[in-house]
């Protein structure tokens, strides 16, 4: 069993992306793990502004919701990254708290196992492949955590569509079975 966080990007009422996190959260529960949720609407979180105050604090510089979301991010051992795809890479909002997590990169973080659900209106295979490269991107400065799955759910576009998709949210449930 492991403490998940499970962070849903996507600022839309109705969300396909939040759709599909409810299934994976409903099978990460009934794989039996400690599951949180937590969604980036109405958070406030501003850009990283690069002064590297973290670098000789572990703090960040700017007080705002990013810093206690980093928090559980730090001590979760797994988290799910769950972002609607814009322009063919992660969302702003995903990309912009990443930035955020600066100050946990010489701190004593938890997570290890890491994972992305993506969605959009395109299905092709090759969708989400920047997102999950820029998910890699950050892994790659977080060297005691790797990239552990990602699931990717095409050919979903207006609001509340994944509602009706019945194979995509049985494929997002499984996925929250199959995390570590
Ligand atoms: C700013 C913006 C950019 C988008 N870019 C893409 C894209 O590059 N490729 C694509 O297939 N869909 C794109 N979409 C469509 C969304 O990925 C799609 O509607 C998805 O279901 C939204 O998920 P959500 O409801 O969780 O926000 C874009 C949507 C927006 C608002």
């Amino acid at each position: 069993m492991s403490n998940v966080v499970v962070i849903t990007t996507s600022l839309r009422a109705k969300s396909n992306s939040d759709i599909l996190a409810e299934c994976l959260i409903a099978g990460a529960k009934d794989a039996g793990h400690n599951v949180e949720h937590i969604s980036l609407k109405g958070k406030n979180i501003r850009f990283c502004i690069g002064c590297f105050y973290c670098h000789e604090t572990h703090e960040c510089a700017l007080k705002d919701d990013a810093l206690w979301i980093a928090a559980k991010i730090k001590n979760a051992e797994t988290v799910v990254f769950v972002t609607p795809i814009y322009y063919y890479e992660m969302s702003g909002q995903m990309k912009t708290l990443l930035d955020r997590t600066n100050p946990l990169y010489l701190s004593d973080y938890k997570f290890r196992n890491v994972y992305m659900l993506s969605t959009a209106t395109d299905d092709r295979e090759c969708t989400p492949e920047r997102a999950v490269n820029g998910l890699q991107g950050w892994l790659d400065c977080f060297e005691k955590a790797k990239l552990s799955g990602s699931l990717f759910c095409g050919g979903i576009s207006g609001a509340n569509e994944a509602a009706g998709k019945d194979a995509e949210k049985n494929k997002a449930y499984e996925f929250g079975r199959s995390l570590l």
